[in-house]
């Protein structure tokens, strides 16, 4: 009874949550019918034969026949070469018994297509060059796809001929004797008979209580995809596991099945809350991006292996100089949908970054509180709690904007409403935290109580907006409220009815402060099968929730920022966290990791789990400070917070039945040690700033595994406890109980490294052991060649922070040089956009000159910050004077003083407005 709230608890959630602790219950892939198909799947002969007399080829797009040739059964092949170096590679039935779905709602792109050369083309082979010169192999029996950038092979497709597309099919009679079965069968006219042996799972499948009606049969796609000549990949979140992904050899395959996991296990590649189905591989010369763009539910087995290098035509030869070359093989297999894969060639992962944020869109760049830090809780309980946590921040002068509301908020888990004796005057608790600058966000989850005075339900009852059961009634399940019913956001009827619920004039008691958690949306019912919807379910135009489970919350979550836009007539930029995640969801907002432990072992995967998510799009990434469930004493609190002040989302949070944990909580010492950390968040704030919006231009995320910075040192493919936030800055969060010591490897052979509070210097490709460790040691480097943006002083949240003056971090390389970006604008709204109202400089330092460059010339943006001063790393002499020029004005003498030392150069007060053209000299 530790883990739930006694008061909380309807009955049917007692019994399912608290067993749901343990990974049994959850599928294994032998308790499930399809992955054991698919995993076990060795056909032997090959299956698939391409018919290259039916190609067609159109501007950028090649179609053709594939015929299974053990049942006959027909497929179409389409292949797209698309723009910006990508292709898409689709494989569904020629003629399917009814229409299979295909994901709808992901890609943004308009898949232009590019024109492209015909280099060869028999009855065995066909092959093709796009404008870069970027080739496809496809064979045509056994059907197999091979993709070259330039000459070197890197992946390809069904080289293992483990294709297998389970084409739809009428269900077989009810079994009788085997003779007569087999007689009945061939008889029957109307399909052409699959030849693969009946299963028992195929048509029926029960796990635990759960029965799984199969309407459609068996209905799977799995193919293997391998990458040639490298040795990791990445993606496929989410998982709580390593960074780069492991071998499923001997383990269960990743699983992709939006699943909310009871106090989840770490180091397996278990289900959790979101499913990407987007891998990265990378190796020093290339890194390519494979999106399996399938919603069902997903497994993938990874192996490492090598391959003989004679059987290629051309490999490239990065890793190893012997005979056999390594390579990734996966396999992957969806329940249902078609096998629709987009490949990103890369060559270099910020291409990728762009090509797949062509895709399937960039994290918008979010407002500026939502990336400062938040303070949550299940629950605050009223509003004077609320009004007492807000002014213990104010007390102990730490900084945060955001106060969260959990569940308890509303009036019985009725969203949109709120407790009337605790919450009664939310309007007015709303202004008081308003009038210091911070912002509310209130919980919002997709289980709709079942009370038909409840007007969301009876709306939605009315109008046939909620999911159904396989016999078509509402589906009516178990969830916070007892019985609920789940409007289908699949529907954008449905997603704008929704959106309505968010008008200022519908859901009282809120402003534009207000803003939005969407929960639970894998979704989470605590009777159904692996606590979600039975697969039967159906959605709009009938597709079962088979084909769409891994979408579901992602389509709330964009219903939820139409209401959002809606709220404020498209004036403001929304803030929305979701706990479920797809491809794409990084288009509405941020997402964390879920509910965690109050573990050393929880702070360290969320370094890797946060990469995870960054490198395939959902950039607005972070971990429940403290853990979610259990008590964290206060050695792990500070740890965590201040390995999470360098993770893009940065919020605390907190179990129900855990004590109480404001930053307050932990002694004197803690207090310190934690508003520092808060701080040092808050003083980097218009650098994250700066990343967020090149990450809405260019899908670059902010936080970045070393590799993407240092693309050919391999020694930091798998590392996972140390990253990048940006290219300029370098963390190694110390992450282990009572550490007295830590190691830290500095990547770039040619670089130095700074640590600009105790003035040290680190060289490029090699590591130090630090064992001057305290609680206070966060290992932060800033890489020479770097300009960083700081604001120091110290304010109770970053509405206060607009007009201060900032400080410029220059670190020298060894050059002499450095370069960096400023990027901010009124932190909220659209007119960044709709009227470049904002400021974007680059600063350079060369020559032993500092320049700051407008790079928007038609900003309209006012701003009273100014340049405080400028601390410049790594200058080998003392200069005589120091001067600053104004574009249209004179020069001025600047005060500074010179560390002989340590190489540091402190120049005070050049004074200008940090929106203005100005040098700053050393002579
Ligand atoms: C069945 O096979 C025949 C002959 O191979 C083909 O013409 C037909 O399109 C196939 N039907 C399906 C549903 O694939
Ligand atoms: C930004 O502005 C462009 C051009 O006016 C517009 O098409 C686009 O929708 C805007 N984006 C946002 C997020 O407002
Ligand atoms: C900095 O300025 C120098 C000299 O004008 C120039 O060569 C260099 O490309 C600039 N660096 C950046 C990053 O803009």
């Amino acid at each position: 009874m530790r883990l739930l709230h006694g008061t909380l608890l309807v009955l049917a959630c007692l019994t399912i949550s608290i067993e749901s602790v343990d990974r049994n219950n959850f599928k294994s892939c032998a308790q499930s019918g399809f992955c054991k198909r698919q995993r076990d799947h060795n056909p032997g002969e090959p299956t698939y034969k391409a018919d290259f007399a039916t190609l067609k080829i159109d501007n950028g797009h090649l179609s053709c026949q594939v015929e299974n040739v053990k049942n006959s059964v027909l497929f179409q092949l389409d292949l797209f070469l698309l723009k910006d170096n990508r292709l898409r590679f689709r494989f569904n039935e020629l003629n399917p018994l009814k229409k299979r779905y295909e994901v709808e709602g992901v890609i943004v792109d308009t898949l232009e297509e590019e024109k492209f050369v015909v280099v060869r083309k028999d009855s065995e082979l066909v092959e093709l060059k796009n404008g870069l010169n970027n080739k496809v192999a496809l064979y045509a029996n056994p059907l197999k796809a091979e993709f070259y950038i330039g000459d070197y092979l890197v992946a390809s497709f069904n080289s293992k001929n483990l294709l297998k597309f389970e084409h739809l099919r009428t269900k077989p009679a009810p079994p009788e004797p085997p003779q007569e079965n087999a007689e009945a069968q061939a008889e029957q006219p109307v399909q052409n008979e699959s030849q693969d042996s009946e299963e028992p799972d195929m048509w029926e499948e029960t796990y635990k209580t759960h029965t799984d009606s199969k309407p459609n049969g068996p209905q799977s796609v799995g193919m293997d995809i391998s990458f040639h000549d490298f040795e990791h990949v990445y993606g496929i979140p989410q998982h709580a596991d390593k960074f780069a992904l492991r071998s499923t050899a001997g383990a269960d395959p990743y699983r992709l099945y939006n699943l909310d996991v009871f106090e989840y296990e770490i180091n397996n590649g278990m289900a959790l809350y979101g499913s990407i189905p987007y891998i990265l591989a990378h190796n020093k010369k290339f890194t390519v991006g494979l999106l399996w763009l399938n919603a069902a539910e997903t497994w993938i087995d990874v192996r490492s292996n090598k391959a003989d290098k004679s059987i290629f035509s051309k490999v490239a030869d990065f890793i190893t100089k012997s005979n056999e070359i390594p390579q990734i093989d996966t396999h992957w297999f969806s329940e249902s949908g078609l096998i629709d894969i987009y490949l990103m060639l890369g060559p270099k992962s910020t291409d990728v970054f762009r090509q797949y944020g062509e895709l399937t869109g960039n994290t918008p760049l979010p407002p500026l509180f939502s990336i400062a830090y938040h303070q949550c809780r299940w629950n605050y309980n009223d509003e004077d709690d609320v009004k007492n946590v807000n002014a213990g921040f104010e007390e102990h002068q730490i900084p945060m904007d955001v106060i969260w509301l959990d569940i308890e908020h509303t009036n019985d888990k009725r969203y949109f409403t709120w407790d009337s004796i605790k919450f009664p005057t939310p309007d007015q608790m709303m202004e008081h935290l308003s009038s210091f600058g911070r912002k509310l966000v209130t919980i919002v989850d997709p289980h709709i109580k079942s009370d038909s005075n409840y007007h969301v339900y009876s709306e939605a009852k009315e109008k046939g907006y909620f999911v159904k059961d396989k016999n078509g009634n509402d589906l009516d399940g178990w969830c916070w409220p007892g019985s609920s019913a789940w409007p289908d956001f699949l529907n954008d009827e449905v997603k704008n009815w929704w959106s309505t619920k968010f008008l200022l004039e519908n859901y009282k008691g809120t402003t534009l402060d207000t803003y939005t958690w969407n929960d639970m949306n894998e979704p989470s019912m605590f009777n159904g099968p692996e606590i979600t919807f039975p697969k039967d379910a159906v959605h709009l135009n009938g597709f079962e929730h088979r084909d769409v489970h891994n979408l579901y919350g992602q389509n709330l979550v964009k219903a939820t920022f139409l209401g959002h836009m809606a709220r404020s007539n498209g004036q403001r930029r929304p803030f929305i966290l979701t706990r479920s995640t797809f491809a794409g969801s990084q288009r509405y907002g941020a997402v964390w990791t879920g509910d965690n432990t109050a573990e050393w072992e929880h702070l360290q995967i969320s370094i890797p789990m946060c990469l995870t998510f960054s490198v395939t799009g959902m950039s607005f990434c972070g971990s429940d400070v403290g853990g979610f469930f259990k008590n964290p004493d206060s050695e792990l609190m500070i740890r965590w917070y201040q390995a999470a002040a360098y993770q893009p989302f940065f919020r605390s949070h907190a179990h129900i039945d855990t004590k109480r944990r404001e930053p307050w909580l932990f002694g004197e010492e803690a207090i310190n040690l934690i508003r520092d950390a808060i701080h040092s968040r808050y003083s980097l704030i218009y650098y994250w700033y700066t990343l967020f919006y090149f990450n809405e231009k260019t899908g670059k995320p902010p936080m970045l595994p070393i590799w993407v910075e240092f693309p050919e040192e391999n020694e930091f493919y798998d590392v996972d406890d140390q990253h990048m936030v940006g290219s300029a800055i370098m963390v190694k969060p110390i992450t282990t109980k009572g550490a007295s010591s830590v190691d830290v490897k500095f990547p770039g052979n040619n670089e130095i490294w700074y640590d600009v509070k105790s003035l040290r210097t680190f060289q490029g490709g090699s590591s130090t052991t630090f064992t001057d460790i305290t609680l206070a040691t966060v290992p932060v480097f800033h890489r020479g060649g770097s300009i960083i943006p700081y604001k120091f002083r110290l304010r109770r949240s970053t509405t206060q922070m607009a007009d201060d003056p900032f400080t410029l971090i220059v670190c020298l390389d060894k050059q002499g040089l450095a370069s960096g970006h400023l990027y901010f604008d009124d932190g909220l709204t659209f007119n960044y956009n709709s009227s470049k109202e904002f400021v974007l400089r680059e600063f350079n330092f060369s020559n032993n000159k500092l320049i700051s460059k407008n790079l928007e010339m038609s900003s309209l943006f006012k701003t009273y910050a100014w340049l405080e001063r400028v601390i410049i790393y790594g200058i080998k002499t003392e200069p005589k004077k120091v001067t600053l020029e104004e574009s249209g004005s004179k020069s001025t003498q600047l005060q500074f003083s010179f560390d002989s030392k340590s190489n540091v150069l402190l120049i005070r007060k050049p004074g200008v407005n940090i929106n203005t053209d100005w040098s700053i000299l050393l002579d």
